[in-house]
């Protein structure tokens, strides 16, 4: 093999153990759902893209070595990879260091930028602006904010207090749980919120915790149609492991959800289901992960080498149809433009998109420039 036909090889970290492995499972799915489309017809100019995969076990530090190994042993100067901001900061010095190229296909808080990290997620300007707005208007302006022990929710809670405090809105109360809680965890902070009657819930528990707080929500008597969840991490994933009916009636912020009607998204569902499963749910994440694989095959065919020097000026300003609509990398700041949504959960498990943005919405990470007032203006209601 000569290097003209050599495999282009692309390092993978999503975990299919631990506490998030079920949505970084999907994240894995999507990227190889890809990978095999994208090898299927004829690669990158006829070389195969190459997936060198480690399961991190949802472990940040493990995420750190592991790709520290995929750049020293495994040569590898890309990584499609992560779930949990703690994984994505672990990972961040590392190909800082060896000059590589994070593809992060997950929501996050925003406030970094690094030109070693292409963030394919949203940021909190494409869909926390759009829930604070959504939730006041809808149910009130006194939120209960319920948060895993990590970065992400610490941060996610303050960007969602300044929101609501600037429209006048009251936070009641801000309780954190671990990694993994468990349902005993949430009995204080149940007891809590029905002494405190928020108008809504914020909740940022990310992974199997998820299911166990809204069943434990469910089973202390409390109604989605007059204090509901809202949330920026629990999507189809998490409803299928809660089960719809303890599900129906929460509302979610994101860019993408399976019941998109859009023939890309259509297409791409098709695909995954014959390749993983019938049953196989997608979610905001998954997609991610899908379309940023496609942005770096075109990335890659553009220049031709995996140079990131060279890989990164042509991944800036590329757009791409993806299964949530025309998504396009910014060349200022490494985010992706989206197209924010709000949905609430029905009874097969699927979200019902009660607004949809017109067009995708430039990532503003560091919000400078959103206003609540943006969103209202850009907003449609979707035809269902
Ligand atoms: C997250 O930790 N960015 C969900």
């Amino acid at each position: 093999m000569n290097k003209h036909n050599a495999p282009l090889r692309v390092g993978i970290l999503f975990s299919k153990t631990g506490v998030t492995s079920d949505i970084e499972s999907s994240q894995l799915q999507g990227t190889l759902l890809a990978i095999e489309e994208i090898n299927g017809s004829g690669g990158i100019d006829g070389r195969e893209l190459q997936a060198v995969y480690y399961d991190p076990g949802s472990s940040p530090s493990t995420c750190k070595t592991l790709a520290e190994k995929l750049m020293a042993d495994d040569g590898v100067r890309i990584i499609l990879g992560c779930y949990m901001s703690s994984e994505r900061k672990a990972v961040l010095p590392v190909v800082e260091r060896w000059n590589g190229l994070l593809f992060y296909p997950t929501l996050y808080e925003g406030f970094e930028y690094s030109r070693n990290v292409i963030y394919t997620g949203a940021a909190p300007n494409q869909n926390s602006v759009q829930l604070a707005e959504y939730m006041m208007r809808e149910f009130g302006s006194r939120v209960y904010m319920v948060g895993s022990d990590y970065i992400y929710p610490y941060e996610s809670n303050r960007i969602m207090s300044d929101l609501l405090l600037e429209r006048g809105g009251e936070k009641v109360g801000e309780r954190y749980v671990k990694l993994g809680a468990t349902a005993e965890d949430f009995d204080d902070v149940l007891v809590d919120i029905r002494n405190k009657r928020p108008d809504f819930i914020f909740s940022t528990v990310v992974g199997q915790a998820t299911a166990t707080f809204y069943r434990a929500y469910a089973e202390s008597g409390l109604d989605p149609a007059r204090m509901p969840i809202g949330s920026l991490t629990t999507s189809e994933t998490e409803v299928r492991q809660m089960g719809a009916s303890i599900a129906k009636g929460h509302i979610t912020a994101a860019t993408y959800f399976q019941s998109i009607g859009s023939d890309a998204n259509r297409r791409c569902l098709t695909k995954l289901k014959q390749r993983f499963g019938e049953d196989t749910v997608t979610n905001m994440c998954w997609e991610a992960a899908y379309f940023q694989t496609y942005l770096l095959a075109a990335g890659l065919s553009a220049i031709g080498t995996d140079n990131v020097p060279q890989l990164v000026p042509a991944l800036l300003g590329l757009e791409f149809t993806a299964p949530q609509g025309v998504v396009k990398i910014d060349a200022d700041n490494h985010h992706a433009y989206l197209t924010p949504r709000i949905g609430r959960v029905r009874e097969d498990g699927q979200f019902d998109i009660l607004h949809e943005a017109k067009q995708p919405v430039k990532p503003d990470p560091y919000l400078v420039e959103h206003s609540l007032e943006d969103w209202s203006a850009r907003v449609t209601a979707a035809t269902l």
